[in-house]
């Protein structure tokens, strides 16, 4: 095969997240999260696994640049914490914190590779959540606060600033099925958090727009692609409502201007809504630059007739709360193989599907995917190498997907591996690794598997259907 399936302006890149890989949960002034919290309460997470060490990247940072350098790698996702720049939550900010993220982006620079900053992967500050968490505006309002101290600091150095990523996670995850921290479930909160997350996003992005002009603003959502069990009315109107709570509570006010209607009406029963305040939707639409899209698999439903038995095999993790708030009617069915080791199934058409779905709903909204990859048992063969064969199929089969939707026209720039590292997955601690790099736990050794062999490859010829190794 002769010539590029992806043009060289395509930016290839990684993403981690700082809670996830950073580790020195105690060093140079970092305060507590939702996630110490949660991680350190018994029970919450597998093998009580914590991310007070992680992959011990705040100590190995340069090393770790190395490896997205010699990857090839065009641009770099990861987050700031929020409680190592600005412990509390509010006013004062640490500028031992501050210090590391501006060497790293700084080190990224050196390297000729695109900081890609998330502003909030997940780690709340634990006071804010002490005062009432994202169901309160005022968490917003300290968002803001953090996000012009961060931008002030780095400012267009970073070349795309992305606000939340997954705010349906934080919101629903983290107050109605609670296997997120801080793992409440009261589904009238979770969508206030919905609420306030789209403010903090609104918020947070003018901020960017008055402070660092030149750099490029974005969201990160985790979009669900749902498809109905039969042809049926009342399948059709189940996926309608997972829709509207999975995808447009967030890209209605977002890139829409307001919540939707049916959305309202179907949660009547939960919330009024009344913590929405006039131009509030009107802040949460500030125009993006791209908009990012993260993908693992697709969703399977079906209305409850009420009395069989349920499956609620939705996929994020055993919880007698669901995080599908107002919609107990609604079933989530398993899905056939294959599996990645999350229980995920493999779908790579449905990713074609949702990015001709937003091209065509957005129109000239230029996308990334932020998110894409895959968690399996991995084994170190006697060679010492991973043979990770079925990374890399994963790999491969979702890059083709977005070839084809791009050759349908939806605008896609970008494309990010989930994940560098080997890393702490949240509620699954170190049980499951998504990285194309492995991490030693025991020596923080990190070893390219074969599917990070194939990704430079592939970021060197543009080509996805190359041999693996
Ligand atoms: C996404 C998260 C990311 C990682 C992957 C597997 O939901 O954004 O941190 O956990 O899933």
């Amino acid at each position: 095969m002769t010539g590029r399936v992806f043009p060289e302006s395509f930016v290839w890149g990684s993403a981690t997240a700082a809670y996830q890989i950073e580790g020195a949960a105690r060093e140079d002034g970092r305060g507590p999260s939702i996630w110490d919290t949660y991680s350190h309460t018994p029970g919450r997470t597998r093998n009580g696994d914590t991310g007070d060490v992680a992959a011990d990247h705040y100590h190995r940072w340069q090393q770790d640049l190395d490896h997205i350098a010699e990857l090839g790698l065009g641009a770099y996702r990861f987050s700031i914490s929020w409680p190592r720049v600005q412990p509390g939550g509010a006013g004062r900010f640490n500028q031992a914190g501050l210090d590391f993220y501006s060497r790293l982006v700084d080190g990224l620079l050196e390297r000729g590779v695109r900081p890609v900053a998330t502003m909030y992967h997940w780690d709340l500050p634990q006071e804010l959540e002490d005062a009432g968490g994202w169901p309160v505006r005022e968490t917003a309002l300290r968002f803001e606060e953090y996000a012009a101290g961060i931008v002030a600091a780095l400012g267009d150095r970073v070349h795309t600033w992305t606000t939340l990523n997954e705010p349906w996670c934080s919101a629903y995850l983290g107050y109605a099925s609670g296997v997120h921290a801080p793992g409440r479930t009261e589904p009238a909160a979770a969508l206030a958090a919905v609420h306030h997350l789209n403010l903090a996003h609104g918020l947070a992005g003018r901020v960017v727009r008055e402070l660092a002009p030149t750099a490029e603003l974005s969201v990160t959502l985790n979009l669900h692609v749902i498809r109905p069990e039969s042809a049926s009315a009342a399948d059709a109107d189940a996926v309608r409502r997972i829709d509207a709570l999975a995808n447009r509570s967030f890209l209605g006010p977002m890139l829409g201007g307001a919540y939707p209607a049916d959305l309202l009406a179907d949660t009547a029963g939960v919330t009024d809504w009344s913590f929405v305040r006039d131009g509030d939707e009107k802040v949460a639409g500030v125009p993006l630059d791209v908009l990012g899209v993260n993908y693992y698999s697709s969703t399977l439903v079906r209305a409850w007739d009420g009395h069989s038995a349920r499956s609620d095999a939705d996929g994020h993790g055993a919880s007698a709360h669901s995080p599908w708030v107002g919609a107990d009617d609604v079933d989530f069915l398993p899905q056939p193989g294959p599996h990645t080791a999350m229980g995920w199934n493999i779908d790579p058409a449905a990713l074609t599907g949702l990015l001709l779905r937003l091209h065509q709903e957005y129109p000239g909204q230029p996308l990334m995917i932020t998110e894409n990859g895959a968690a399996f048992d991995d084994v170190v063969s006697a060679d010492g190498r991973v043979h990770d064969e079925r990374r890399v199929d994963y790999l491969r089969r979702h890059i083709a997907a977005i070839a084809d939707a791009r050759e349908q026209g939806a605008d896609v720039r970008g494309y990010f591996v989930w994940s560098l590292l080997d890393n702490f997955e949240w509620g699954y601690g170190y049980d499951r690794r998504f990285g194309i790099i492995r991490v030693d736990y025991d020596t923080q050794e990190r070893t390219w598997k074969d599917s990070a062999h194939w990704y430079r490859r592939l970021v060197e010829t543009g080509l996805p259907d190359q041999p693996a190794d």
